[in-house]
C-alpha cells in the first residue's frame, strides 16, 4: 500500500517537471504582496559600505548590511550630567521622577527640573536618613522613614508615585550594608509631594541580604504590589496586599527568577564576561543577578517576568501569588512554582519589562540595543525599536501623556560598564541618557476606573 502510494506520487513530481522548461524555475520570492522587511529589519544595502574595496570592478556592488536601527524614531528627553540613573516613572502631566543607586549620593529619589539637571524629590528631608551605617551593628543599616537607597520609582495608574527602597546603601562607594527591618520598604506619594502610604516588610519576607529592585501595582480591588528580589542567594518574587498592608514570598529559587550559571552576553558585538571588584578579582560568567524587571499584563492576569542574566521569559498566574503561603494555606508556594510558564527564549536578555493598554509586555534587549515586545496572543516576540544609542535599557514607563500621545520612556545608563562589572573601572561615559519613544497603547492603568485599558 504505501509503496504503490510511493510510486505515484514519483510519477507526479516526474510529470510535472516534464511539463516545465528549466529546474531553475523557482516561483518568485518573496511572494507578492510581502510586507517590506525594510520595516522590521535593520539591513540595508550600499556601495562599498565602510570603504572595503578599493577594486573598481567593484565599486557599485551593493552589499548587504546591518544599520543598527529599526522601528519608530527614538527621542533623546534628558542627559544625565551628575549622578547614575536606574528607575524611571513619568505621570500624565510630563513631570518625570528618576532614581540613583546611592552611594554617596545627596539623593537617591528626583525629579527632572531641566533637560540636563535633577533635583531631590520630593524634598531634601526625605532623601536625607539620620545616618547610613548602623553604629551597633557592622555591616547593617538602619531603619528609617527617609530614603537610603531607592532603586526604582513607579508611577502606577493613579499618578502616584511610590519609591522601592532596597535598604541597603552602599558606603563610600564599596560594599553595600545588610538591611534591618524597617530599612527596605516602598512608600507612596501624591503627585503633589505628600506621604500617604509606606509598606515596611517582616525580616522573613525581605532579608538583610535581599535585593528588592522593581515594582508593579495592581489596583484593582484592595490592590497588590508585585516586586522583584533580584538577591542571586534567594531570587523570589515579593507580593504585598496593599489593603492589609501583609506581605509575603513566591517562587523562591524558581528557575524564573534564578540567574542562568553559565550566560554570556554581548554587548555591542563584544562578549561579555563578569570582572567583580570583589576579591579574588576572578573573571566569572554574569551570572550572579537574578530576576529584576517585572511586568502585570494589562488585565492582571499575569506577572512576567526574566532573570537579568537569562534569555528565557516566564510568567505565572497572578491568581497562585496572590495567596499568602502559610500554615493555614500550607500548599500555597508549591502551586504558584507549578504555575509557571516558561514562554520560551526572547532572542536577548532585559533588565526592564513594562506593559502598555493594548497587552504588549516590553522587553529590553542589551545585547541588541534594542527593545523587543511580547505579544501574547501570537506567543511571538516583536521587533520594536532598535538604535546604536541604546546603550542598556534600563527601565521603561509608558505613559499617556494629557498633554497628548502615548510614550514609551526608557533610560540608557551603560551598566555593563560600570566600575562594579570591569573590576573597578569606570568605562561608562557622562552624560547617561533618558529616550521616549511613542507608542500605539497607552499606560495600563491597572484599577478598576479603567478595568480593561
Ligand atoms: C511549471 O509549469 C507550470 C505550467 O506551465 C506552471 O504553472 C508552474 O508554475 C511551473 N512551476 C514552476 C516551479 O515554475
Ligand atoms: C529597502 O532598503 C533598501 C536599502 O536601503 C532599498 O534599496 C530598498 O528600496 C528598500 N525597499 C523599500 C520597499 O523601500
Ligand atoms: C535643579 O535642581 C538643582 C538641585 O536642587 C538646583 O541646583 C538647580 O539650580 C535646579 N535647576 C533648575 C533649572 O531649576
Ligand atoms: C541597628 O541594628 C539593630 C539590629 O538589627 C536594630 O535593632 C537597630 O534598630 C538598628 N539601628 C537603627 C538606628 O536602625
Ligand atoms: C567611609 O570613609 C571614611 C573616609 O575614608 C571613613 O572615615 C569612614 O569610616 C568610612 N565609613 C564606613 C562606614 O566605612
Ligand atoms: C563619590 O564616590 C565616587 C566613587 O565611589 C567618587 O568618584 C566621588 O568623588 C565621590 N563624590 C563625593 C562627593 O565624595
Ligand atoms: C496633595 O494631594 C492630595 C491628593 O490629591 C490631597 O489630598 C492633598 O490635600 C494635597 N496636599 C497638599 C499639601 O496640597
Ligand atoms: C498581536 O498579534 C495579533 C495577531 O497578529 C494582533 O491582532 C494584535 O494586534 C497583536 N498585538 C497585541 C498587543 O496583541
Ligand atoms: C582586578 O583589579 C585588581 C586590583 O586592582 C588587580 O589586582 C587584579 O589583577 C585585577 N584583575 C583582573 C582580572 O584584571
Amino acid at each position: 500500500m504505501w509503496s504503490s502510494l510511493a510510486a505515484l506520487a514519483l510519477w507526479g513530481i516526474i510529470a510535472s517537471a516534464q511539463t516545465n522548461s528549466s529546474v531553475f524555475d523557482f516561483p518568485e520570492y518573496p511572494p507578492p504582496g510581502t510586507p517590506d522587511p525594510n520595516s522590521t529589519l535593520a539591513s540595508a544595502v550600499a556601495e562599498l559600505p565602510y570603504g572595503i574595496s578599493t577594486d573598481p570592478a567593484l565599486s557599485e556592488a551593493l552589499i548587504h548590511y546591518d544599520t543598527g536601527t529599526f522601528g519608530p524614531q527614538i527621542e533623546l528627553v534628558h542627559a544625565y550630567y551628575n549622578y547614575w540613573p536606574t528607575g524611571v516613572g513619568v505621570a500624565s502631566d510630563g513631570t518625570i521622577f528618576t532614581c540613583f543607586p546611592r552611594g554617596n549620593e545627596t539623593f537617591t529619589l528626583a525629579v527632572f527640573n531641566s533637560s540636563t539637571t535633577e533635583a531631590a524629590w520630593p524634598n531634601e528631608e526625605w532623601n536625607t536618613p539620620p545616618a547610613f551605617a548602623n553604629e551597633s551593628n557592622p555591616g547593617y543599616s538602619i531603619a528609617t522613614e527617609k530614603f537610603l537607597f531607592v532603586q526604582s520609582v513607579v508611577v502606577d495608574g493613579l499618578d502616584r508615585v511610590w519609591a522601592l527602597d532596597t535598604g541597603r546603601p552602599r558606603v563610600n562607594g564599596t560594599y553595600l550594608l545588610a538591611a534591618v527591618p524597617g530599612g527596605p520598604k516602598l512608600v507612596g506619594f501624591y503627585l503633589n509631594g505628600t506621604n500617604f502610604a509606606t509598606y515596611y516588610f517582616p525580616d522573613y519576607v525581605v532579608y538583610a541580604d535581599s535585593s528588592i529592585n522593581d515594582v508593579r501595582f495592581d489596583l484593582r480591588g484592595g490592590g497588590y504590589a508585585y516586586i522583584t528580589d533580584s538577591s542571586p542567594y534567594h531570587p523570589a518574587v515579593v507580593v504585598i496586599d496593599l489593603a492589609t498592608g501583609e506581605s509575603w514570598r513566591h517562587l523562591d529559587g524558581s528557575v524564573a527568577v534564578s540567574p542562568d550559571p553559565s550566560f554570556v552576553p554581548v554587548y555591542n558585538g563584544v562578549p561579555f564576561y563578569y570582572h567583580p571588584i570583589i576579591p579574588p578579582n576572578a573573571i566569572q560568567f554574569m551570572s550572579a543577578f537574578a530576576a529584576d524587571g517585572i511586568a502585570l499584563s494589562a488585565d492582571g492576569e499575569y506577572l512576567y517576568v526574566t532573570p537579568l542574566t537569562s534569555r528565557r521569559l516566564y510568567r505565572t498566574p497572578t491568581s497562585y501569588l496572590k495567596q499568602q503561603p502559610s500554615s493555614a494555606n500550607p500548599y500555597a508556594a508549591i502551586l504558584a512554582k507549578e504555575a509557571v510558564q516558561l514562554l520560551g527564549e526572547f532572542g536577548g536578555h532585559a533588565d526592564g519589562l513594562e506593559t502598555d493598554s493594548t497587552g504588549y509586555i516590553y522587553l529590553g534587549s542589551q545585547e541588541h540595543n534594542a527593545i523587543h515586545r511580547y505579544n501574547a496572543t501570537t506567543g511571538l516576540v516583536e521587533p520594536f525599536i532598535r538604535d546604536p544609542v541604546i546603550q542598556w535599557a534600563d527601565t521603561f514607563s509608558v505613559v499617556t501623556l494629557q498633554s497628548g500621545g502615548n510614550y514609551l520612556y526608557f533610560t540608557s545608563n551603560q551598566l555593563w560598564l560600570a566600575p562594579d562589572y570591569q573590576n573597578g573601572t569606570d568605562l561608562r561615559t557622562k552624560p547617561y541618557a533618558m529616550f521616549r519613544v511613542p507608542t500605539v497603547g497607552g499606560r495600563a492603568t491597572q484599577t478598576d476606573l479603567h478595568n480593561e485599558e
